[in-house]
């Protein structure tokens, strides 16, 4: 399963592909409002300078044909960039329509598998099912991501499955075992993904260890 970093925030983003295993990167207009710009372009450019790979971009009109006229400008900022478009019927037209320029569509906000299996036969190369806020509502977020990952490999569909809206380490674990091709994740998860206390005391013992190692060698 491949990480992705789900911020649009400069620093995060740079701070992330310093540890070398972040090969994209989700934003959202929510995360454009977190991060302070509202210049889609500049800064999804500078997040794609930095992780080299698919860099996610929203689409925020309502209608097909808005959502079109937008993403017709949004793929010429680069190859990398993929267009993020919400499942709804006229997401939908407007994915069929993307998809087949060709340009990379990945559908959000989805919340079951039939939505999936919808923007899957409508093109779209990732579907992001939305864990945590699934799990907010007191469904089983994951549970959507396995149904996904079961029908897409019965009926060999190639679209890839990014599990979304992560909201701890543990999430990442089941994503894996669910079968999500990809974890998009937020900067403080992952963080904390790499953090264990057994690590930290280790650490400091075998430091200990060495402080007397060297003590006694040198008597
Ligand atoms: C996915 O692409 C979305 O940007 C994101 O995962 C949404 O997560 P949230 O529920 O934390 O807003």
């Amino acid at each position: 399963m491949e990480i992705w970093l789900d911020s649009a925030k400069i620093e995060e983003i740079e701070a992330a592909v310093r540890w070398g295993i972040i090969t994209g990167v989700t934003t959202n207009p929510s995360l454009m409002m977190k991060a302070g710009t509202a210049d889609l372009k500049t800064n999804t450019q500078r997040i794609i300078n930095l992780v080299g790979g698919p860099v996610s971009a929203e689409v925020v009109s309502d209608d097909a044909a808005g959502m079109i006229a937008e993403a017709e400008k949004i793929v010429t900022w680069s190859s990398h960039v993929v267009i993020k478009v919400p499942i709804t019927p006229q997401g939908l037209q407007a994915m069929k329509v993307i998809s087949e320029w060709p340009a990379k569509v990945n559908a959000t906000l989805i919340f079951s598998a039939n939505q999936a299996l919808l923007a899957a036969r409508a093109g779209a190369t990732y579907v992001s099912p939305f864990v945590g806020r699934l799990d907010d509502a007191g469904h089983d977020g994951m549970e959507v991501v396995r149904e996904i990952a079961t029908i897409f490999s019965i009926h060999d569909i190639e679209t890839k499955i990014i599990a979304a809206s992560i909201r701890h380490p543990r999430h990442v674990t089941e994503a894996a075992l669910a079968g999500a091709n990809i974890a998009t994740i937020p900067y403080k998860v992952l963080q904390a993904m790499v953090r264990h206390p057994l690590t930290d005391v280790g650490l400091q013992r075998f430091k200990a260890d060495w402080e007397q190692a060297l003590n006694m060698s040198t008597k």
